[in-house]
């Protein structure tokens, strides 16, 4: 699509024309595009408690990205300068080499009933089991709605487990296909359907019966090959040296959890704004993302990076992308509507694609920044804005005040303010 080539450069009014003409877009959608403010107070005062404001959040796009053989646009919406820029810069250029490719991709949501004060762990464990076909029934049939879309509740495990001070825990795990929705409301109603069996078959009280947002059945994998030709950084950084680099960056994440948490924190830079434009669960993904993390017993880095036997960079994601594609605040958000059809996806499985290839991107990006210029020349540049702002600066006074800005070494508040001052003197 040779209408995104330059996007970021182009004026605002510029790129909304551009967005305007993407196929398939709702009336809706492209209502919302041409409004400045999406979600009505109305609306909001019905989404919420205790309403009072509507709080915004800019939202961006990263143009044009090639996903399976498909193109797609990710919207993020995300309050922080140079994530937008990191994602798009990672995305074209994997773009440019062939795209992202989705490895493997399952959509199961895990609930959990916790019975305490079990007599015979042994003997119950295999009674539930024996009931287990019957147990599945009941839940779908307290939400028959999902199973005759071709999803429902699939599996029933049943473990037990110590806590520290080494009380015992029997967990039923229901496992159910949950379609296209991220299906809390579906595994919550089934999970409360089936407990009072459950406590009667295992003459034991439950705790709690809710869904859980390690969705270790909900995980999907992208993966991306780069030439080292593209990798160069200027005329003294060979391709090969920034993609050594670069997995030297992801080997000391995997040495060093003060690393491997700021390594993360980079993918969740760009998984998270696109998870929140699209009206999913942030809160959820990153609880879910953060325990993956962990799988092993150690905290690991998201993502791997290796090079191939040609001597390309390769790279990729793993992690549970439990989202919905329809219901929650998507079916009430306009933003979050709006952000979906921009996005050409037509599936939670091409959503969550789109959401891992970012992630990766993001992490591309902030990798190859840190081993070559380092982090400040490229996030500070973009920062300058919000620093002009943040020190008083008129709208008028941005561009003046950033191309001063430019020309320092080390960028402060204190340094800023100065600039400020001497300019509004004419000095
Ligand atoms: P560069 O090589 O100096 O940029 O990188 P460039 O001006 O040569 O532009 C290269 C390309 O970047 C452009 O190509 C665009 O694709 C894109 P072109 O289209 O011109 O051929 N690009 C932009 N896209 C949209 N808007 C823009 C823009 N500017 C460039 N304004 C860049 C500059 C910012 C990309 C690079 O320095 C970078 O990726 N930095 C990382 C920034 C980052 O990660 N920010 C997040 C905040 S820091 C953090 O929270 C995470 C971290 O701690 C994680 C970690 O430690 O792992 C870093």
């Amino acid at each position: 699509m040779s209408h995104f080539k330059g996007f970021y450069k182009k004026t605002y009014l510029e790129r909304l024309h551009i967005l305007q003409e993407l196929p398939n877009l709702s009336e809706k959608t492209q209502h919302t595009l041409q409004e400045k403010c999406s979600l009505s107070y109305e609306t909001a005062n019905t989404i919420i408690e205790n309403f009072f404001h509507v709080y915004g959040i800019p939202m961006g796009i990263v143009p044009n990205i090639l996903i399976d053989g498909n193109i797609f646009h990710a919207p993020l919406a995300t309050e922080e300068p140079s994530v937008i820029a990191a994602a798009n810069f990672g995305a074209q250029l994997i773009t440019r080499s062939g795209g992202f490719t989705t490895i493997s991709h399952q959509r199961i949501m895990i609930g959990q009933i916790a019975l305490y004060h079990v007599n015979n762990i042994d003997n119950t464990i295999h009674k539930l089991m024996l009931h287990k076909d019957d147990l599945i029934k009941d839940a779908n049939l307290a939400y028959p709605s999902i199973v005759k879309r071709g999803g429902g509740a699939k599996d029933l495990r049943v473990e037990c487990k110590y806590s520290l001070d080494n009380t015992a825990f029997l967990i039923v795990y229901l496992l159910v296909d949950t379609q296209e929705a991220m299906g809390a409301n579906i595994l919550n109603t089934m999970l409360e359907a089936i407990t009072p069996k459950i406590e009667k078959l295992s003459h034991a009280p439950a705790l709690m019966s809710i869904l859980s947002n390690y969705a270790t059945e909900s995980l999907i994998s992208v993966s991306c090959q780069i030439p080292c030709a593209l990798l160069a950084k200027g005329e003294h950084t060979s391709g090969n040296t920034v993609r050594d680099h670069i997995i030297l960056a992801y080997q000391l994440a995997t040495a060093d959890v003060y690393r491997a948490t700021t390594h993360n924190k980079g993918i969740m830079n760009g998984i998270s704004a696109v998870v929140l434009a699209t009206g999913n669960d942030t809160r959820a993904i990153e609880a879910g993302a953060h325990a993956y993390a962990s799988h092993t017993g150690t905290y690991f880095p998201l993502t791997t990076w290796s090079k191939t036997e040609n001597g390309d960079l390769k790279g990729s994601i793993t992690l549970p992308l439990p989202i919905g594609f329809v219901g929650g605040s998507i079916s009430i958000h306009p933003s979050a509507q709006m952000a979906q059809n921009l996005s050409q996806t037509t599936s939670a499985k091409e959503l969550s694609s789109l959401i891992a290839s970012i992630g990766l991107a993001q992490n591309f990006s902030a990798l190859r920044a840190l081993v070559t210029d380092g982090i400040q020349k490229g996030h500070m540049a973009l920062q300058l804005k919000s620093l002009a702002l943040t020190v008083g600066a008129e709208l008028h006074e941005i561009e003046p005040l950033i191309q001063q800005l430019k020309q320092e070494k080390n960028i402060n508040q204190e340094i800023a303010k100065n600039y400020l001052e001497k300019l509004r003197q004419n000095i």
